[in-house]
């Protein structure tokens, strides 16, 4: 159990690993996700569950080695394991057929919008994407994307590939040019998700953003993760992942996640 069965890079220090646990593979729905510790004292880590493989028996998880636990699990390799995995956590994606529905991820936030595009896919949406990145290299599963997406769009902030610009400058192109959209899910950093939330509520479309504020017990009983949406108290880990972009309290997210700027920045340089 939680055996790294596959270990790949697929963009710079972004991993995306294969790993043995039949039974979240059978549970896991779009929009989930798990906690992992990878070894005893370890940091509790959430990681979105990007797909499954019911004949392996293996969960799929995508992270970038950013900080000091994701550089870590960053340096285990096929044949180690994983001390813990609980999951899937949080609510699944609400998937029904709007019509057209446009996702939008943001650099390593494409990851989890690759299963909730399959799943609107699956209802019967027309779909649209929409992804980006700092750069051509950083780019990822624009194939896996393109698969479900007849429409995709890549965009780079330097203009190495794509688009150049953000996604935001993509999204309002398209709207600008009368195209129907009826639903749009965002994932990447918050100030992305604050932007198509801005864009879309000026036209009255339906938006989800999953957010990622700092998480610990992933069980709704530390509150480390609350974020206000439409004026409540919401735990992200029970309550969401995904919320109503037009309700979020981004800029009370964005205080809340700058809290341990310096303990994060001092435990980069430990190593
Ligand atoms: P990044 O900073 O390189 O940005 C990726 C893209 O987002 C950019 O190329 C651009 O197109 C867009 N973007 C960035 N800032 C924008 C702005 N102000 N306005 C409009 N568009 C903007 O991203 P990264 O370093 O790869 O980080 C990915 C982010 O995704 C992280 O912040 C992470 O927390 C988040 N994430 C969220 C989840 C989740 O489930 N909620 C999962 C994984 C990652
Ligand atoms: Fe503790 Fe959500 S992570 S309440």
């Amino acid at each position: 159990m939680n055996e790294i069965l596959c270990k790949e890079e697929i963009a710079p220090s972004t991993f995306r690993y294969r790993i043995h646990h039949p039974k979240i593979a059978r549970k896991r729905k779009a929009g989930q996700f798990v906690i992992i510790r990878s070894h005893e004292g370890g940091e509790r880590v959430p990681l979105t569950l990007v797909g499954s493989d019911l004949d392996e028996g293996s969960i799929t998880l995508i992270f970038q080695a950013v900080g000091h636990s994701t550089k870590e699990l960053a340096l285990l390799e096929e044949g180690d394991s994983l001390l813990d995995v609980a999951g899937p956590l949080g609510q699944p994606t609400h998937i029904e057929n709007y019509g057209t529905a446009c996702v939008i991820g943001g650099g390593y936030g494409t990851a989890p919008v690759l299963p909730i595009a399959q799943a609107l896919k699956d209802a019967g949406n027309d779909m649209i994407g929409i992804i980006g990145a700092r750069s051509r290299d950083l780019v990822i599963l624009e194939k896996e994307l393109g698969e479900i997406c007849p429409s995709l769009y890549v965009a780079t902030d330097d203009g190495s590939y794509g688009h150049k610009g953000f996604v935001t400058d993509v999204l309002k192109e398209i709207l600008d040019e009368g195209r129907e959209i009826n639903f749009v899910l965002a994932v990447g950093p918050t100030p992305m998700m604050r932007a198509v939330a801005n864009l879309t509520r000026e036209r009255g479309i339906p938006t989800m953003v999953s957010l990622n504020p700092l998480m610990i017990d992933g069980t709704g009983m530390c509150g480390g993760c609350r974020v206000e949406v439409g004026g409540e108290t919401k735990f992200a880990c029970v309550d969401g992942p995904e919320f109503d972009a037009h309700q979020v309290n981004f800029d009370l997210l964005m205080k809340r996640q700058a809290t341990y700027r310096e303990q994060e920045s001092a435990a980069r340089d430990w190593g």
